[in-house]
């Protein structure tokens, strides 16, 4: 019950984030709010004509060497980890950086799956695929509270800079724990802040740090498997979890 409160008291937060004036472009309120165009790990979600989100803008942003997790990709890569054949999935895809990158690791026998809520962002995805000859990559359209993707089908779930941007937290992740296998790993990287930091604005949007993310997944029942450090993530922690193998 204590736990629940927990998830409780950061929702409250979260919804805070929803208005909040953020230095990053903002994916549009209703994008992915209805039913899922595509329930299906390998079905490419249809493109939804959306005049809010501005590729351009989004890709200035979010593939900028200013940025650690664009100039320290190939770190963040190496860390992860990741073996010939496995199924990825890469929740709040964005642009597809993190997509196209381990396309690349897990090979033609692997599959990349590119979750995101915002359709324009997966038919980016689905065309830098195609421009780079990657055909391990499909596209999936998921709702606000569920990653749509099928029940144990994924071995390592990734997801950076996406965690604080969920409305309904506990939701998400539940449907995160459904799609991994037993045994399977989450990946996540997020900023971190410090109990009383004064955060500089183009973190002003993020409301709770490492610790509480760590109490929030074990909630749900992920085991914390432990922190990395990445060569050149300063603002950002790697932390790794597990779907516990016995789990039903
Ligand atoms: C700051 S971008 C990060 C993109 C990418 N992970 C990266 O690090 O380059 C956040 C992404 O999360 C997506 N997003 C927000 N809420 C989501 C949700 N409930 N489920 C899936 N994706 C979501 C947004 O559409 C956006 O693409």
């Amino acid at each position: 019950m204590a736990q629940r409160a927990r998830f409780c008291v950061l929702g409250a937060a979260a919804l805070a984030l929803a208005v909040c004036a953020c230095s990053e472009p903002q994916p549009s309120a209703d994008a992915g709010g209805g039913a899922p165009a595509a329930n299906r790990a390998g079905e490419t979600a249809p493109v939804v004509a959306d005049e809010e989100i501005n590729l351009d803008l989004w890709l200035e942003r979010l593939e900028v060497g200013s940025r650690e997790l664009y100039s320290a990709r190939e770190a963040v890569v190496e860390a992860v980890g990741l073996e010939t054949g496995q199924w990825v999935a890469d929740i709040g895809s964005g642009t597809g950086l993190y997509t196209l990158l381990f396309a690349e690791k897990v090979g033609a026998e692997g599959q990349v799956f590119a979750e995101d809520i915002e359709p324009l962002f997966l038919d980016l995805v689905t065309r830098r695929a195609a421009d780079a000859d990657l055909t391990n990559i499909s596209a999936v359209l998921g709702r606000e509270d569920d990653v749509t993707l099928p029940n144990e089908s994924i071995d390592v779930v990734f997801i950076a800079d996406t965690y604080h941007y969920f409305d309904d937290r506990e939701a998400v992740m539940r449907s995160v724990y459904r799609a991994l296998k037993p045994g399977g790993a989450l990946v996540m990287v997020e900023f971190d802040i410090a109990q009383g930091e004064e955060r500089p604005d183009y973190k002003s949007h993020v409301r709770f740090g490492k610790d509480a993310v760590i109490s929030e997944l074990e909630f749900v029942g992920f085991e914390f498997v432990g922190e990395t450090a990445v060569n050149g993530l300063d603002e950002n922690y790697f932390v790794r979890f597990a779907k516990p193998a016995d789990s039903e």
